[in-house]
C-alpha cells in the first residue's frame, strides 16, 4: 500500500451474551476476541446481555487482557440477564410496555458499531433477527443449556449440562435404594426434554418425562409395580420442569407477562404429591437440580464447541455476512439465516434414535 493511500477503517463489532448463562460462553468470548484480532476487527463487550443495551455504561472496550483464563469457568466474563426485554420494557407511569429498540441501534451507532453480535439462545436470536431489520447488522451465536434452538443440532453449554444432570441421577441411585424410595429429579428443559432425555438414559433412570409426552400417573405406577415385581425397591424418575400431567398444565413459580415467560419450577413436586396420595409403599424424594445445571466447569466439548462458534462468528463478520446465527450442525460449524419466530423451537425427537432406544430398554416415557 503507497504511504499516502488511507487504511479501511477497522470493523468494530459489540457482543453481548443474552438469556441465562451456559457453560462454554466464556469459551464462545474468548476465541471470538481472539480470532478479531487476527482479523483486524474493534471488539466492544455490552455487559449484562439484553438489559445491558439499555444501561448507560455498560458498553465498553472487550480485549485479550479481558478474557485471560475464562477458559475453564462457567458463566459469563460480560454477564447475563434474563431479566429485561429491550422490547417490552415496563415504565412506572405508562401502562403500556415500551418497545426501545430504535433507541439502542441508535445508541450502537454513538459508538460506531458496524455490527451487533449476540451470543445466545431462542429470545436472544428474535432480538438478533429484530436488531438485523432495524438496519443493525446482527449475528447470532447459539448457545443454551436446553439444546432447543432450531437449526442447530447441538449447542453450547448442554453438553456439561447434561454430565451435570447425569452426576445427580448417579448419586441418586444409593440413596433410592438404601430407603427404597421413589426418587424424583427435576431438570431444565422449558419446552424440550433434552436434559432430562440424555442425563436420563445416560444415567440409567427408570422414567423419564418430557415436555414433549404429557404424561399419565398410572404409567409412571406402573414402572414402580414393574420393579418391584422384579424385586427392585427403588425407582429413579427424571422430570423436565416443563413436563405436565395428561390434560395439565406446566407448573411455574412465576407468572410470565408481555415480552417474558413464566419461570417454570415444580414439575417434579406435582408428580411427588401426586405419587404420595396413591400411598404406594413408597417415600418420594423430589430434587430440583435449577441452577447448578448452568454451573461447573464447561466440559472439553463445549470448550471447544464455544471455540469454534466464537472463531467462525468472527470471520463472518470480517467477510460481512450478518443477518446469520452460527450453530453446529451435521458435524460441522454452519452459518445459518437467523430463524423466522415460526423456526425458533426445536423439540426432542420422538422418532429419533435415542427416544426409541429409551422405550427398547424398557425406561418408561410415562406415556
Ligand atoms: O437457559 C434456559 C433455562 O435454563 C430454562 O430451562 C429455564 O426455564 C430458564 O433458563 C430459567 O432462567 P432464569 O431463571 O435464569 O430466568
Amino acid at each position: 500500500m503507497d504511504a499516502h493511500e488511507l487504511k479501511p477503517p477497522k470493523k468494530r463489532v459489540c457482543i453481548l451474551s443474552g438469556g441465562g448463562d451456559a457453560p462454554g460462553v466464556n469459551a464462545i468470548l474468548r476465541a471470538f476476541v481472539h480470532a478479531s484480532r487476527s482479523l483486524s476487527i474493534d471488539v466492544l463487550a455490552c455487559h449484562d446481555g439484553l438489559e445491558g443495551l439499555l444501561g448507560p455504561n455498560s458498553i465498553v472496550p472487550f480485549s485479550i487482557d479481558n478474557v485471560r483464563g475464562i477458559l475453564p469457568r462457567a458463566g459469563s466474563c460480560i454477564g447475563c440477564s434474563t431479566r429485561v426485554n429491550p422490547f417490552f420494557v415496563e415504565v412506572p407511569g405508562l401502562a403500556a410496555p415500551q418497545d426501545r429498540a430504535p433507541l439502542i441501534v441508535d445508541r450502537l451507532r454513538t459508538f460506531r458499531v458496524d455490527a451487533l453480535v449476540l451470543v445466545g439462545g431462542d429470545g436472544t436470536m428474535l432480538a438478533a433477527q429484530r436488531f438485523h431489520s432495524m438496519g443493525m447488522p446482527s449475528l447470532g451465536i447459539a448457545k443454551t443449556i436446553d439444546n432447543d434452538l432450531g437449526g442447530s443440532d447441538v449447542t453450547c453449554g448442554f453438553d456439561t449440562a447434561v454430565n451435570t444432570a447425569t452426576a445427580a441421577v448417579d448419586a441418586l441411585h444409593a440413596t433410592a435404594e438404601a430407603h427404597a424410595r421413589v426418587m424424583v429429579l427435576e431438570v431444565m428443559g422449558r419446552n424440550s426434554g433434552a436434559i432430562a432425555l440424555h442425563a436420563g438414559v445416560a444415567g440409567g433412570a427408570d422414567v423419564i418425562l418430557l415436555p414433549e409426552i404429557p404424561y399419565r400417573l398410572s404409567s409412571v405406577v406402573a414402572k414402580i409395580r414393574e420393579r418391584e415385581r422384579l424385586g427392585l425397591r427403588f425407582t429413579i424418575v427424571v422430570v423436565s420442569e416443563g413436563a405436565r400431567p395428561l390434560g395439565g398444565e406446566q407448573v411455574a413459580v412465576e407468572a410470565g407477562h408481555p415480552g417474558r415467560l413464566p419461570r417454570l419450577g415444580g414439575a417434579g413436586a406435582r408428580l411427588a404429591r401426586e405419587l404420595e396420595a396413591l400411598e404406594l409403599g413408597h417415600e418420594v424424594r423430589v430434587t430440583v437440580l435449577g441452577y447448578l445445571q448452568r454451573g461447573g466447569s464447561p466440559s472439553a466439548f463445549d470448550r471447544t464447541l464455544g471455540t469454534q462458534l466464537g472463531a467462525r462468528a468472527a470471520e463472518l463478520v470480517a467477510e460481512g455476512r450478518l443477518g446469520r446465527m452460527v450453530v453446529w450442525r451435521d458435524g460441522a460449524v454452519s452459518a445459518l439465516l437467523l430463524p423466522s419466530p415460526d423456526a425458533l423451537h426445536k423439540h426432542v425427537d420422538l422418532d429419533g434414535s435415542l427416544v426409541r432406544s429409551a422405550r427398547l430398554i424398557g425406561i418408561s416415557l410415562g406415556d
